[in-house]
C-alpha cells in the first residue's frame, strides 16, 4: 500500500488544517493507501481530534531528542505522542538549512522517536544541484552512515526514508522517476549493507515537486513506497487528486 504524506511546512492555521482534514476525509479511496499529514506543532492536537477514527495518520515536522529538561522551545517525542502523533519527519533539508541540523542531530532524533513509538521518516538527499560536485550515492551513503550510527536493526525496521533532492524541493523541477528509483536503490542497499536483513526492506518515499500530473510515474513498478508532498498538499482538492491518482 503506497504512502502519501502531506507536509504543510509553515502553512495553515488550526482551523485551516482541520478544514483540510474534513475535505480529505471525504475521499472514497482512503482504504487503498496510507495518508499521513504533517501540520505545524500548534495544530497537532486539534488536527488529531478532527481526524478522530478516520484513516489519516498524523505526524510532526520535527522533534527533539530529549524526553524532558531545560530545553527551551523544544518538543519531545512524548509530547508528540500525547498530541496524537505516530509519525515524525527528521532531517528535512529545510531543518538542515534554517536550523543548521546535522546528520548527528538526525541520528539522535531518530533514536528518540523510535524509543517513543513514533515512526520517523529520515529525509536525505543531494545537497546541491546536479553536476555540483559530490554524486547522489556518495551524499546518501554519508547521511545514512552518520544518521544511523549506533542503531540496531530492529530500530531501523521501524523507520521510513525519504529521498528529497534539494534542487527538486519547491522548485517545480522534480527528479525523474529513474533518478528517484536509483536513489531508493542506493538507500536500500546501504541499509542492507549496514544492518542485514533484520532491518527489512527499507520503505523509501520520494519528495520534491510531486504533483497530480507526475505522481503515478513515481509509483510505477513498485520501486518506491510512496511520496512526500509539500506544495501540492496544501490545497485539499489538489491533494484529493493526488489520492485518486495513487489509488486508482
Ligand atoms: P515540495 O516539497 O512538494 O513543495 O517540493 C516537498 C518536501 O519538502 O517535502
Amino acid at each position: 500500500m503506497a504512502t502519501l504524506a502531506a507536509n504543510f511546512k509553515l502553512h495553515k492555521t488550526i482551523a485551516e488544517a482541520r478544514a483540510w482534514v474534513g475535505e480529505v476525509a471525504s475521499s472514497p479511496y482512503l482504504d487503498r493507501l496510507e495518508v499521513v499529514v504533517y501540520p505545524g506543532f500548534t495544530a497537532l492536537h486539534s488536527v488529531a481530534q478532527a481526524i478522530g477514527g478516520r484513516r489519516i495518520g498524523l505526524g510532526a515536522q520535527d522533534v527533539f531528542w530529549e524526553d524532558f529538561g531545560a530545553y527551551t522551545g523544544m518538543v519531545s517525542p512524548g509530547q508528540l505522542r500525547d498530541a496524537g502523533c505516530r509519525h515524525v519527519l527528521v532531517g528535512h533539508s529545510e531543518r538542515r538549512r534554517y536550523a543548521h541540523e546535522t546528520d548527528e542531530d538526525a541520528g539522535r532524533k531518530l533514536h528518540a522517536a523510535i524509543r517513543a513509538g513514533i515512526r520517523p521518516t529520515y529525509c536525505i538527499g543531494d545537497t546541491e544541484a546536479p553536476g555540483g560536485g559530490r554524486d547522489t550515492a556518495e551524499v546518501l551513503a554519508a547521511q545514512l552512515s552518520t544518521g544511523l550510527r549506533d542503531m540496531e536493526p530492529e530500530e531501523v525496521a521501524q523507520m521510513t526514508f525519504a529521498y528529497e533532492p534539494i534542487w527538486a524541493i519547491g522548485t517545480g523541477q522534480a527528479a525523474s522517476p529513474a533518478q528517484a528509483l536509483a536513489a531508493a536503490g542506493v538507500i536500500r542497499d546501504t541499509v542492507d549493507r549496514m544492518f542485514g536483513s533484520g532491518a527489512g526492506p527499507a520503505p523509501v518515499l520520494y519528495g520534491g515537486s510531486v504533483t497530480p500530473d507526475n505522481v503515478r510515474d513515481f509509483l510505477h513498478g513498485g520501486g518506491l513506497s510512496g511520496l512526500l508532498v509539500g506544495t501540492a498538499s496544501l490545497d485539499a482538492r489538489e491533494f484529493l487528486r493526488l489520492i485518486t491518482a495513487v489509488a486508482s
